[in-house]
């Protein structure tokens, strides 16, 4: 990507103040603007342009007006001109990278976002933006004027999900010389004097940092560096020099592996020295507190420590505050909040008891930041301007809606969905008690007074006797034994007319999985985290096109994600027919799927006038594009 920094801001205006409009034209002007007068408006800001060439007000109203008719590449060249006039001007900017966007200029969108950024780092319309923009987008060069925004774009918390750019943030960062060299030869790093270096190196990169405590490394050539870097920790814990870059690194890798459950493989070697590292680090050391802590971070990225040590040993975390919070305070506190959560009794059915251990075990997914707006918007306004095609007229509040997520899972989707509808009122239910009090952490720590959680299983759920405006189950119904039964369970709360999204596996996006979950059921149905571990070292070791494959999904770089995406004790998957006939049979309507650029692609292969609502017609377009959908299906329907 092209990108040309402006930061000069307050460069001396190229205005000059006699060859400015009259102020009467200018009020004319802005008249028409006001009174939607268009062609009027459109008159008189071309002539301004052609007598006051130099002016900016008449080139921002021209690229407005040909931005409504239509005209984008008039817009785009009227656009252009105010730039030339405003270069250090972030709306500008901004306006610049709608333009591009359409025009489908994806790569011209993003530089101008950023550019937006670089002149104004407030600027929260271009931070959602690029977030969106840059899921499957990936550097091709070294850029690091982008490194301070991608920064504050996964650490605000609340313009994306980190997982979700994570892709494309070490993209960009592995083009830096620095860390290239570091990935090209991860084992070069041998003793404690080239660990160091290399820590050093790191300490350059906040933004890794910031990454490496938000989320898991979706990236086999950064998880072999943190691998190597972690047990040359360990091998030379008792020559390295205690230094602040040390102990930072060293946090933000502990903080790592606790959010990916200790994924990483562990040799042999490694796993007797941790355990004599465990012996020294639990029992009382002599020697500097300095050393101590280091000694204890590096037990902190084998293990975790909050089921090792004593309360006691918090103190000794004291100048790491962010790490002893992370993975010794909030597991604590997740664990008294177990007791608090209100249940409607016992589960019963034999399929979700099975499913309930998995994630009693392995709670999904564990996050750390969500896209949490601080802005709530009103779901009506939002559905009608939507490509959702909903009946209306009926008795619905969706002004207030209460909502019902089934299987809310650790939380992250209910805490978004309760911030992000103006008014909402959100129940959240699951049948995991460690995920339910993962996402009980997280609404008291951001506030969100909306939420109420719940241990269940959607099975039960009629006893409520409550009913919904929206219902949102994504990623639950196909590990049921009867998805059907689960998706009826849920009808049947909704109000006449009420919404639902479902997400469903795909089994034509899903077929690689498939064949890998046969592989490892030789492991048995319920295999240990440390059989987990091994079995994903070997293919690690093999390497071949099902690696390749698996490191397509994110779920591959987190442990708890890794065995649901291969090893769960219950998984069904779908096709476009048979959602046709699920929903058939449950009496509830197709409304579309909400992924706009799913609704591109489809519009690309069908032409502009196809029918969106038309499954039989997706079909196609998923047999032509078998990873269409590897996000799983998720649609709207509503109730007849
Ligand atoms: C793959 S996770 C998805 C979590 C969340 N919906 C998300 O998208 O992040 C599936 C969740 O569904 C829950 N679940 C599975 N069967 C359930 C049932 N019968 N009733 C309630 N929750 C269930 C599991 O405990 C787990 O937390």
């Amino acid at each position: 990507m092209s990108h040309s920094p402006h930061n000069d801001i307050g460069e001396k205006s190229v205005i000059d103040s006699e060859l400015a409009p009259p102020q009467q034209q200018l009020s004319l002007l802005s008249q028409y603007l006001k009174t939607q007068d268009y062609d009027n408006a459109n008159g008189i800001a071309t002539s301004l342009s052609q007598e006051f060439p130099n002016h900016p007000v008449a080139w921002r109203a021209l690229a407005d007006l040909y931005r409504r008719e239509g005209r984008s590449w008039n817009a785009l060249g009227a656009q252009r001109k105010l730039l030339e006039l405003q270069p250090n001007n972030a709306e500008t900017h901004f306006n610049l990278a709608l333009l591009y966007r359409d025009l489908g200029l994806d790569n011209e969108e993003l530089s101008a976002y950023f550019q937006t950024l670089l002149l104004d780092p407030d600027f929260d319309q271009a931070y959602v933006a690029i977030g969106q923009k840059i899921r499957k987008f990936r550097f091709r060069s070294c850029q690091p004027s982008l490194y301070p925004i991608l920064d504050k774009l996964i650490a605000a918390g609340k313009y994306v999900r980190p997982s979700n750019v994570a892709k494309a943030v070490l993209s960009l960062l592995s083009h830096d010389p620095l860390l290239r060299r570091l990935l090209a030869q991860p084992d070069e790093i041998e003793g404690a004097e080239s660990f160091q270096v290399a820590v050093r190196g790191i300490s350059r990169f906040p933004l890794l940092h910031t990454l490496m405590k938000s989320c898991a490394i979706p990236d086999l050539r950064f998880e072999a560096l943190f691998s190597r870097m972690r047990r040359v920790a360990l091998v030379h814990l008792s020559e390295l020099e205690p230094s602040r870059e040390l102990l930072d690194f060293l946090s933000a890798l502990a903080m790592h592996c606790f959010t990916n459950d200790y994924l990483y493989p562990e040799r042999d070697d490694e796993a007797a020295l941790v355990a004599e590292l465990q012996e020294t680090v639990c029992s009382p050391i002599d020697g500097s507190e300095a050393a101590d802590l280091a000694a204890l971070l590096c037990l902190a990225t084998y293990r975790p420590i909050h089921q090792l040590l004593q309360a006691s040993a918090l103190t000794a975390l004291d100048t790491v505050p962010e790490l002893r919070q992370r993975i010794f305070a909030e597991p604590l506190i997740e664990r008294a909040l177990t007791t608090e959560i209100p249940s409607l009794g016992v589960i019963t059915d034999a399929t979700s008891i099975k499913v309930r251990k998995q994630y009693e075990n392995n709670p999904y997914p564990r996050w750390v930041r969500a896209c949490v707006r601080a802005d709530p918007v009103a779901a009506d306004a939002v559905f009608k301007q939507s490509a959702l095609k909903f009946r209306s007229g009926c008795p619905l509040n969706l002004a207030n809606p209460e909502i019902l997520i089934a299987g809310c899972g650790t939380g992250q989707h209910a805490i978004e969905s309760a911030a992000t509808w103006r008014g909402s009122k959100v129940l959240a239910v699951d049948i995991s008690l460690a995920s339910l009090s993962y996402a009980q952490r997280k609404t008291n720590e951001l506030n969100q007074e909306n939420i109420d959680f719940l241990h269940a299983d959607i099975l039960d759920l009629r006893s409520l006797n409550r009913d919904f405006d929206i219902v949102e189950c994504v990623g639950v119904l196909h590990h049921m034994r009867d998805p059907s039964a689960g998706l009826q369970a849920l009808i049947d709360l909704m109000k006449p007319g009420g919404l639902i999204k479902v997400g469903l596996y795909s089994e034509i996006a899903r077929s690689q999985i498939t064949r890998s979950r046969r592989k490892a059921s030789r492991l048995g149905a319920e295999p240990t985290d440390s059989q987990i571990r091994e079995y994903r070292r070997a293919l690690l070791d093999s390497g071949g096109k099902e690696l390749e494959t698996l490191c397509e999904w994110s779920d591959f770089f987190n442990l708890s994600e890794w065995r649901d995406l291969i090893f769960h004790v219950q998984e069904h998957q779908f096709s476009l027919p048979l959602i046709d006939r699920l929903l058939k049979d449950s009496k509830i309507r197709f409304c579309g799927f909400e992924n706009p650029s799913l609704i591109e692609k489809f519009k690309h292969f069908h032409g502009d006038n196809s029918n969106i609502y038309d499954l039989g017609a997706w079909l196609a377009v998923e047999k032509h594009d078998q990873n269409l959908f590897a996000g799983m299906y998720q649609f709207w329907c509503q109730k007849i």
